[in-house]
């Protein structure tokens, strides 16, 4: 295996992943989803794994398999989610890349819902659910020493995003601008704006691979001390 073998800059660092969608049921058989394929998640914790990190990736259920070389813990929920990011640390950096889902459904059913002959439709109520995120970048202790946020943000991108970071407390935002017409969630490029205490940093855009190389380069150059 490549990966934690790997010579490179972060060698003997743990560095946490969080990738793809989460689902939240309806009842047995139906589910909320979202359309994140998982692949910029997959594709960051690829490239963690090149630069030598121990990468424990934490996946929803992607359309993209995960990579080679890393720990892969696999969860529906985002309830599982947050106990397997808990369960996983502590971390040196972790990257919360997942699209997980805002809400699950409050009154799930334990049986497969059935029409009940009236044409009335069944009526779901909703929950938040807790933010993984905020969550590990508010820790009092054991916080990771970098936590990497992504804003999928459909307009006024780096203003929404920018609020965000300070929101939830993270180190870093990488914004994304997921509007339909730039065909970003879902394909294979990306074109992300970096939000750190430095500010706004525009990168052009290009596939979500080197998005994930130049992104691996950055956290390095932060976990080491020496920028890029
Ligand atoms: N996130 C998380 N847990 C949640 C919701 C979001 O960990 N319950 C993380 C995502 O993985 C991402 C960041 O928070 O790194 C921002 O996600 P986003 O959906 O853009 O932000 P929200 O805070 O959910 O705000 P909104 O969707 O309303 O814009
Ligand atoms: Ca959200």
């Amino acid at each position: 295996i490549e990966g934690a073998l790997a010579d490179g800059p972060l060698n003997g660092r743990h560095v946490l992943v969080t990738s793809g969608p989460t689902h939240e049921p309806i009842d047995p058989v139906r589910y909320i989803a979202n359309r994140s394929s998982g692949a910029q998640g997959t594709a960051l914790a690829a490239a963690l794994r090149d630069l030598g990190a121990r990468v424990t990736f934490v996946t929803g259920p992607a359309s993209v398999p995960p990579p080679e070389g890393v720990a892969v813990v696999r969860v529906e929920t985002a309830a599982q989610m947050l106990a397997a990011v808990t369960a996983a640390l502590p971390a040196d950096a972790a990257v919360f890349a997942a699209a997980v889902a805002d809400w699950r459904v409050a009154n799930a059913a334990g049986q497969k819902m059935k029409k009940d002959g009236t044409g009335q439709p069944p009526a779901l109520s909703f929950a938040e659910n807790p933010d993984i995120l905020a969550t590990i970048a508010r820790m009092a202790e054991g916080r990771p020493g970098l936590v990497v946020g992504f804003a999928a943000e459909t307009e006024r991108v780096v203003e929404h995003a920018t609020a965000k970071r300070a929101r939830k407390g993270c180190d870093w935002i990488v914004a994304n601008d997921v509007s339909p017409e730039t065909g970003i969630m879902g394909g294979s490029e990306n074109a992300v704006t970096l939000i750190t205490d430095q500010g706004a940093e525009s990168w052009p855009r290009m596939g979500k691979d080197a998005v994930a190389r130049q992104l691996a380069a950055r956290i390095a150059g932060q976990l080491t001390g020496q920028p890029v």
